[in-house]
């Protein structure tokens, strides 16, 4: 059996089931649909499935050995310009980071892996997941058990800085790891023109905004990267009027964990002392960190190999990013490696960044990404 030979046979179906998951966009959380097609082609083809909130895992085959293949399946909060005939059906919502090819691209290797089983020398597993962005559906995929008695796990996600065809690779760190962060600050409110009678929470969030930037810039490191984004602010009604509260929120982003520790401990020391110094209060709040994805030596280049002996794309290695993915979570429980997969395509006018309403896939390249992922999976059995 020759993985991109299979993958080719079934291109139009994948660019199909694409362009479907395109047009009917689901939020973190609300993959109702695009679960449901999921599922019901799984049990079609015989795996063993089950649902894990808005997810699904499908089991297939004998033995000990089992490898994972993981896709995501939400979409974003971005109005689609995209003049296409597959253009988002729901306003507000589009697959604008690619997680529609994922889905699609798994369910081609899904359909494969069945058609060839009997080959198989173990188990394979493809995840489903809901919400990726933000919502860290990949720890609510483990607890419910996604990850038992699995050996490996990969994942790929199409990828905009890279040109149509290219399998990004990195051994080692390679998405960062992303905190949130929000904060209140408590003052007093009264006259705009009596500010002396007040404490005023705009002031001391401005100066707190301007003193964060010092973290990176003078806390950490200069070779460590790292980032501190405040990215929204809110406070007051009218013009005339000191408010009692600021409120604001941002992220902060990092390779090694120490790093996030020490921007959490500067942002606080920062409140606090500014807090202080105005007279005025504040709540802080960390929620939501997302782990530096950080692949395992021996499966990336365990990817490359495979990717090489089957003539899947062009290997390259991929850059660093400060964007994030809870494909970290898997990677802190099991051995594996998440991959890049090239869709950036001038000729087509297909340049724009992941969540850019007019982000577009290269639709030609996808089967490559079916390719690997079957690949990946009867070569790791073999191990
Ligand atoms: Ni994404």
């Amino acid at each position: 059996m020759n993985p991109l030979e299979e993958a080719l046979k079934i291109k139009d179906q994948i660019i199909a089931w694409r362009r479907d998951f395109h047009q009917y966009p689901e939020l973190k959380y609300e993959e109702e649909r695009t679960s449901k097609i999921v599922e019901e082609h799984l049990k079609e083809w015989g795996y063993e499935v089950r649902r894990i909130s808005t997810g699904v895992i499908g089991t297939i085959g004998e033995g000990d050995k089992m490898i994972a293949l993981r896709a995501d399946m939400d979409a974003l909060p971005v109005q689609e310009e995209n003049d296409v005939p597959y253009k988002s059906k729901i306003p507000g919502k589009m697959h604008a980071c690619g997680h529609d090819a994922h889905t699609a691209m798994l369910l081609g290797a899904a359909k494969i892996i069945a058609e060839h089983k009997e080959e198989l020398n173990g188990k394979v597993r493809v995840i489903f997941q809901p919400a990726e962005e933000g919502g860290n559906g990949a720890k609510v995929m483990i607890k419910g058990g996604a990850l038992e008695g699995v050996n490996a796990i990969f994942g790929i996600h199409v990828w905009s800085e890279l040109p149509s065809g290219v399998i990004g690779i990195r051994e080692g760190p390679f998405l960062a790891g992303a905190g949130e962060f929000h904060v209140k600050i408590k003052g007093k409110g009264g006259h705009g023109a009596s500010p002396h009678e007040t404490v005023d929470p705009i002031v001391v969030a401005s100066q707190a905004v301007l003193a964060f930037q010092t973290i990176v810039s003078r806390n950490v490191e200069p070779i460590k990267p790292a980032v501190v984004s405040v990215g929204a602010i809110h406070a007051g009604t009218a013009f005339n009027v000191i408010p009692e509260e600021a409120e604001m929120k941002g992220t902060y982003r990092f390779f090694e964990p120490e790093i996030g520790k020490l921007i959490e401990k500067r942002i606080d020391e920062i409140l606090s002392g500014i807090t202080k110094a105005y007279h005025a209060d504040y709540k802080l709040n960390i929620v939501e960190l997302t782990p530096p994805t950080i692949n395992h030596s021996k499966m990336a280049q365990f990817v490359k190999d495979v990717a090489q002996r089957y003539s899947i794309g062009t290997v390259s290695e991929v850059s660093l990013t400060m964007g994030a993915e809870d494909f970290s979570f898997y990677l802190q429980k099991v051995p594996g490696a998440f991959v890049a997969l090239g869709i950036k395509n001038k000729a087509k006018g297909i340049i724009y960044p992941h969540h850019h309403p007019k982000f577009n896939v290269d639709e030609d390249i996808l089967h490559l990404g079916t390719a690997l992922e079957v690949a990946l999976a009867f070569e790791f059995l073999r191990l």
